[in-house]
């Protein structure tokens, strides 16, 4: 049976990783029925507005969609795209894998799963400025919240997903140390959620900084990671880095009725247009996507075709220090599929 699903492609190199994507998954027998529409700033130059009715009344309608790097055009007062789609649709857990790909870099066998709450702390965005002697932007303040119930469903998602996906441990990661309150309810609540899953989860906490640190250093000590908006955002680009850069870091936007899988990369303008860009963090992201509909059997397809790609044949785009172009990486995954 086919299932419903919105294509947005994006801007700047999103039609060509799209098109890529949609491609192998054609392949791949994925049993999507797409509805394309725009969003970005294709929306805005065609429609007047990021995100038309139309669009946002198919994600509504499907509740599931690919979605290309949209450009927030800087000074026009749009906000955030991704940030409106998160909050008006309340998905509220970020989940970002780093998982290794590609032999022989700074570290093998790398397999870190971040749950980055997606909707509260200080993407709030409680900001502005206070005026002091004359000048009007003399003190900048910003501000946040962590609600109790916000901190209890996602640290219960990543729990959750531990269980699901046969993982051994969560993380919990936080500040709490000098944000007594604000990272501290985090904390409690998590602490409070972990007990449930005593026996059968490991529990362990860290402070954000010494994480960071520890994730160049060890990244073998992790396992899932759950921790609150701002430190997830920072995190996850650090464990996209540990196995390759932003062209091999896929991301889902899950909440409870619906889910947007991307690329955690932007639109890249300084190469779109060329045909050189990695399709691999979408793809991959698309493999996200057949799992969480419960075809796991397609995404294990999928991840063998990447490896035999990747590992066996040597092939690499530019980010990856390699000369393969976009249509030559979708050749060699369309063969791997047939083989
Ligand atoms: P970016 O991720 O687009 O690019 C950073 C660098 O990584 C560039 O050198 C780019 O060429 C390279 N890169 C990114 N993805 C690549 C890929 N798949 N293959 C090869 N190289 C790749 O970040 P930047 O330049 O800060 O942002 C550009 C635009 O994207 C902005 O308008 C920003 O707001 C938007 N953006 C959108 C996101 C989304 O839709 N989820 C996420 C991040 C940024
Ligand atoms: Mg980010």
């Amino acid at each position: 049976d086919m299932i419903s699903a919105t294509l947005l492609p994006g801007d700047g190199i999103g039609p060509e990783i799209t098109s890529s994507v949609i491609t192998i998954l054609d392949h791949l027998k994925a049993p999507f029925k797409w509805e394309q529409h725009i969003a970005g700033m294709a929306a805005i130059n065609q429609c007047g507005t990021p995100l038309p009715d139309t669009t946002l009344q198919s994600i509504k309608n499907t509740g599931l969609v690919l979605k290309g790097p949209l450009t927030t055009p800087v000074g026009t007062g749009f906000k955030s795209i991704n940030v409106t789609l998160r909050q008006q649709f309340d998905l509220y857990a970020n989940v970002r894998p780093a998982r290794t790909v590609i032999p022989n870099g700074r570290y093998e066998n790398i397999d870190i799963v971040i749950i980055r709450e997606n909707i509260e702390g200080l993407y709030a965005a409680l900001e502005h400025y206070i005026p002091l002697d004359n000048d009007p932007h003399a003190v900048a303040y910003g501000g946040g919240f962590n609600t109790r119930k916000e901190c209890n469903r996602i640290v219960r998602f990543a729990f959750e997903y531990a269980v699901k996906n046969n993982r051994k441990k969560v993380t919990l990661v936080h500040k709490a140390n000098i944000l007594k309150i604000f990272s501290g309810l985090f904390l409690e609540e998590g602490r409070r959620v972990a007990q449930e899953y005593q026996g059968r989860i490991l529990l362990e906490e860290r402070i954000v900084d010494a994480c960071a640190m520890e994730l160049v250093i060890k990244p073998e000590n992790y396992d899932v990671i759950v921790t609150t908006n701002l430190f997830g955002d920072i995190l996850s680009d650090l464990t996209a880095g540990l196995v390759g850069g932003l062209g091999m870091a896929p991301g889902a936007n899950i909440g409870e009725n619906m889910a947007i899988f991307e690329a955690v990369h932007g639109s890249a303008p300084d190469i779109a247009g060329q045909g050189v860009a990695n399709p691999l963090a979408l793809l991959i992201a698309s493999g996200m996507m057949l799992s969480h509909i419960g075809r796991q059997d397609l995404t294990h397809k999928l991840t063998a075709a990447i490896h035999q790609v990747i590992t066996h044949d040597g092939l690499r785009t530019r980010d990856l220090n390699g000369s393969a172009t976009t249509h030559d990486i979708t050749q060699a995954l369309i063969k791997a599929l047939h083989t």
